[in-house]
């Protein structure tokens, strides 16, 4: 009897451990952690019913079609900190509930032609995270048209680098009602300008710039004019000066926000800090951390 009961248990344990990977079963929701493993690729022997998949640490670099197209029930799926250079067009294929896709920290050039049509398939998405996957490497002084967004109407965040000369007039965010956060990191910006960020929805409640290295030498008042609803500002390891950075604020006065966050914002040349006058009522939080 005990050796029944071991053999059980040990084919339990192959059956969970075969690929490696830790499944966790969460009232009907069933999620694989196969994060640090060395991977090259998506693991096979998965339970198909799977709604989470979290492949993060490892190892991959080439996702080819159709590589999760047996998880059609999946809503989550994270790749962060992998070596991803190479996606195929219908990599997510068949993925028609995905609402959560995290691919931070790879190698992918999220302006290609091909990134587009990845994502394509993902009709469902409220979640994205491409930031840093572009790095110094791509000539990222030249302008670079950002993907298509129209048809993903159910979309809430985004998150993704910004390049020196974005173009995001063909990206169809007129069309996107829900979306209502904006992460940019890293940001190559150099320039601030009133047009910067005029084809962006105006749907943006909170908006964030993170790890703005090149120093930033031209700042305009209206930088951030295209979004009146906006009620989070949050810059960090930003290269400006702070009088330009509260400058910025300028859209907003008279206006209802609740938290603005200036951290780390590291000016190449020191210039003194003249605050005038801000007049944002309402403001619950403001917090400046040099
Ligand atoms: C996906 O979920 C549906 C509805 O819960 C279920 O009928 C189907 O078998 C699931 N598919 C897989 C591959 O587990
Ligand atoms: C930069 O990106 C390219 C491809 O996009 C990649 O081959 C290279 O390894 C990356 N370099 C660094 C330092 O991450
Ligand atoms: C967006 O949807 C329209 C209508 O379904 C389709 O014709 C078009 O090809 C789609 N564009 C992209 C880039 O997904
Ligand atoms: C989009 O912006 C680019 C660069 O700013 C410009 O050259 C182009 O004419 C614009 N296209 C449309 C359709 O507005
Ligand atoms: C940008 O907007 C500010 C505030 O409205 C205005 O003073 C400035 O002249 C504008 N800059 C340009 C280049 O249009």
């Amino acid at each position: 009897m005990p050796t029944l009961v071991y053999l059980i248990i040990s084919l339990i344990n192959f059956n969970t451990f075969a690929h490696k990977c830790r499944i966790v079963r969460h009232g009907d929701q069933t999620t694989a952690y196969c994060t640090r493993l060395k991977l090259n690729d998506v693991p096979t022997g998965l339970p198909l019913s799977i709604s989470g998949l979290d492949l993060s640490y490892n190892q991959i670099s080439i996702i080819k079609n159709n590589a999760f197209e047996s998880f059609s029930n999946l809503t989550t799926l994270t790749m962060d900190f992998n070596n991803i250079d190479t996606i195929d067009g219908y990599a997510f294929q068949g993925l028609k509930k995905l609402r959560w896709l995290s691919m931070k920290h790879n190698h992918l050039n999220i302006c290609s032609t091909i990134f587009d049509i990845v994502l394509k398939t993902l009709l469902r998405l409220q979640h994205l995270d491409i930031r840093y996957n572009i790095n110094k490497t791509l000539d990222i002084s030249k302008p670079m048209v950002y993907p298509y967004f129209g048809n993903h109407s159910f979309l809430t965040d985004l998150y993704m680098d910004i390049v020196q000369n974005p173009v995001f007039n063909l990206s169809g965010f007129e069309k996107l009602s829900n979306i209502n956060t904006i992460k940019f990191a890293k940001c190559y910006l150099k320039q601030m300008s009133n047009v910067t960020l005029i084809d962006l929805p105006s749907t943006i409640t909170s908006i964030y710039f993170h790890d703005c290295f090149g120093s930033i030498s031209i700042v305009e008042a209206d930088f951030l004019k295209p979004f009146q609803l906006l009620q989070k500002l949050n810059m960090d390891r930003v290269a400006l000066q702070l009088g330009d950075a509260l400058q910025l604020l300028y859209p907003f006065k008279n206006k209802r926000m609740t938290s603005i966050i200036f951290k780390d914002i590291r000016p190449q040349v020191q210039k003194p800090v003249f605050i005038s006058r801000i007049m944002i009522n309402y403001l619950t939080h403001i917090c400046v951390k040099p």
